[in-house]
């Protein structure tokens, strides 16, 4: 069954992403509110695609030193667990360096463009909760 954007806030309005609503001071501004397509034929193949740099590098700062890699796992494991995976839903990459290194660990989401530093797996919660389902953009983890 394919999914469209406007079934996802309702497949994951589970208690977890309700105790999420309650922490949601960070969040502003509605990205390509998926409400507001009419025309499945226009959709993408995935609604979000988010991709964090993992890239490691000897004697250099980078998104690896971190701990990219622990918290996109986890990142792609809630994705999955909330039923947000695949087609039309999310999609959860990997990269390697974005050439933003010096602000890492860093993650883009698209196709809104969208840059994010995170610290810790609730910044991690907050990205998939306010941005990749609902399209508003934590400001406070933007970079
Ligand atoms: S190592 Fe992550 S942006 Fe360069």
């Amino acid at each position: 069954m394919r999914h469209t954007p406007a079934d996802i806030p309702n497949a994951v309005m589970g208690s977890e992403m309700r105790d999420l609503d309650a922490e949601n001071p960070g969040a502003t501004g509605i990205i390509g509110c998926p409400a507001t397509r009419s025309n499945s034929e226009e959709m993408p193949y995935y609604q979000r695609h988010i991709f964090f740099c993992i890239n490691e590098r000897e004697h250099r700062i980078c998104c690896q030193d971190h701990g990219a890699s622990e918290l996109r796992d986890y990142a792609k494991a809630r994705v999955k667990a909330l039923g947000l995976a695949g087609q039309g839903k999310i999609r959860v990459n990997t990269a390697g360096c974005l050439d933003r290194c010096s602000e890492g660990p860093v993650a883009v989401v698209y196709p809104d463009g969208v840059w994010y530093s995170y610290e810790t797996r609730a910044d991690i919660d907050k990205i998939i909760k306010e941005h990749l389902v609902h399209g508003r953009v934590v400001e406070r983890l933007r970079i």
